[in-house]
């Protein structure tokens, strides 16, 4: 599908946009949707057609919502399809052209059923003020008895074959104080054993979050993080990661992985995975903690972030009245699709879309084309550019792919 920019939404953007260099500077990567060719920091040289950038960083308030307040609980399993969203933002074509929220029961025979409800995808807001930022997208998973209340949602890509996907989210520690959603609890964390969770390990046991690449059981890449883990350890799989008619698992196909410089799952962080044509590599605030061969996927996919539990050996059990919560403050992808072709892109525009590395190229890495030269086609991708970037995108108009 083609993604485009409006006119006043980028020009907003690079008139309002922050000067400071942070690791997220949202009005700078919605200005480098004026590039046509999108190149990621790493080993593989290589470049991306198509970009996309979802941020819930600055969500403006609603008539029906200001999203100071989680949505009640789900307490029935029947509340399930054609449930009302959890406010008009949901509504609006700047969620729907681009995300779907899925309302289905999940591996329906599971010891406990899934239930993907559209009340556990919501927005909150942080109304503290040196907050990273305003507003903040919430997955929720709850226990109310018989089943799992869980939410998943998928980025409106078809055919994506080989991309770099990105999100800062962070499971929400209980107890945080001041927080909108979940309804602002306990200032101190008041430990509950019961649910698994405990001053180290503030989180409710038994969920999974995943964001992946998925096409079939057998052609998906992932990063997860299971609650019922130590806080500070996330796990890398392609699968398949299990021979069924071995039973046993498949060596090096999924990774539990001790995250660098003492990261933990509460705090937010810029999690990314690259699928390229024969390996998957997974970063963590830009700094690459595996990559991975085996399984690697080579069927074109769809993007899903969702947030689970099954009762499973995986997942483990959520605890009746356990709430495991997560938000997401922007999802980015750049990538291929497998209608992707080469011959289009002499004369683009093309940047660098990491921290390390906002800079202007004249060629392509792989050496497959080579961009317009003068300096006011670049992208304004770095401040630097900033200025030049606006001069540009008002002499050249602003459709891109
Ligand atoms: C969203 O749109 C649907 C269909 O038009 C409508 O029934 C529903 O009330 C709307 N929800 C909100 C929260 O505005
Ligand atoms: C929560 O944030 C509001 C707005 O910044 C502030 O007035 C209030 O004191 C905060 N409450 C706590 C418990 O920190
Ligand atoms: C809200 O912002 C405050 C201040 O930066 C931070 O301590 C708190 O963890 C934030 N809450 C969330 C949910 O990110
Ligand atoms: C997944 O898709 C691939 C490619 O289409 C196919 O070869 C494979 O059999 C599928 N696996 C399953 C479990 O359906
Ligand atoms: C989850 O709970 C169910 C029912 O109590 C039990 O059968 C199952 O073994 C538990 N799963 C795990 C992973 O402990
Ligand atoms: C994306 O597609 C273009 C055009 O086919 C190709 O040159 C480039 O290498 C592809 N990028 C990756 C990372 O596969
Ligand atoms: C631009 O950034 C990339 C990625 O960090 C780096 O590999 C490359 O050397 C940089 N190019 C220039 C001209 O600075």
């Amino acid at each position: 599908m083609t993604f485009f920019t409006t006119y006043p939404y980028a020009l907003r953007a690079l008139l309002l946009g922050s000067l400071a260099i942070g690791s997220v500077d949202a009005s700078r990567k919605r200005e480098s949707q004026t590039c046509g060719a999108y190149m990621v920091s790493g080993p593989d040289p290589g470049y991306f057609q198509h970009y996309h950038f979802s941020d819930f960083g600055s969500i403006p308030s609603v008539q029906d919502n200001d999203f100071t307040a989680a949505p009640p609980l789900v307490t029935s399993a029947e509340n399930r399809e054609g449930q009302p969203s959890t406010s008009s933002f949901f509504n609006q074509t700047t969620w729907q052209e681009y995300w779907s929220i899925h309302d289905d029961v999940h591996k329906p025979d599971s010891l406990l059923p899934s239930i993907y409800s559209d009340q556990n995808v919501f927005i909150a807001r942080n109304s503290t003020r040196d907050a990273e930022t305003d507003t903040y997208l919430t997955l929720r998973a709850s226990r109310p008895g018989a089943f799992v209340s869980t939410a998943e949602i998928e980025l409106n890509v078809d055919q994506v074959l080989y991309a770099s996907l990105r999100a800062r989210l962070r499971v929400l520690p209980n107890g945080l104080s001041n927080l909108s959603a979940p309804t602002a609890g306990p200032a101190e964390y008041v430990a509950d054993p019961d649910t698994g969770s405990d001053r180290s390990h503030p989180v409710d046991s038994g969920a999974v979050l995943g964001l992946f690449f998925y096409h079939n059981d057998t052609q998906e890449s992932d990063i997860e993080i299971l609650t019922r883990d130590p806080i500070n350890q996330i796990h890398y799989t392609n699968q398949p990661d299990y021979d069924d008619s071995a039973h046993e698992e498949i060596a090096g196909a999924s990774t539990e992985v001790t995250m660098p410089h003492d990261y933990v799952m509460t705090e937010w962080l810029d999690h990314r995975i690259d699928w390229f044509d024969g390996v998957s590599r997974w970063y963590i605030n830009g700094d690459l903690v595996l990559d991975k061969t085996i399984n690697t996927p080579s069927t074109p996919s769809t993007v899903f972030m969702n947030l689970w539990s099954n009762g499973g050996s995986w997942s483990g059990n959520m605890s009746v009245g356990a709430q495991v919560y997560v938000g997401v403050q922007y999802v980015e992808l750049a990538y291929n699709t497998s209608q992707s072709v080469g011959s289009n892109d002499q004369g683009k525009e093309s940047c660098y879309i990491d921290n390390d590395g906002f800079n202007k190229s004249t060629t392509a890495p792989d050496g497959t084309f080579t961009s317009v030269a003068s300096s006011s086609r670049l992208c304004g991708v770095d401040n630097l550019y900033r200025v030049t970037a606006l001069v540009a995108l008002v002499g050249i108009g602003l459709s891109v792919t």
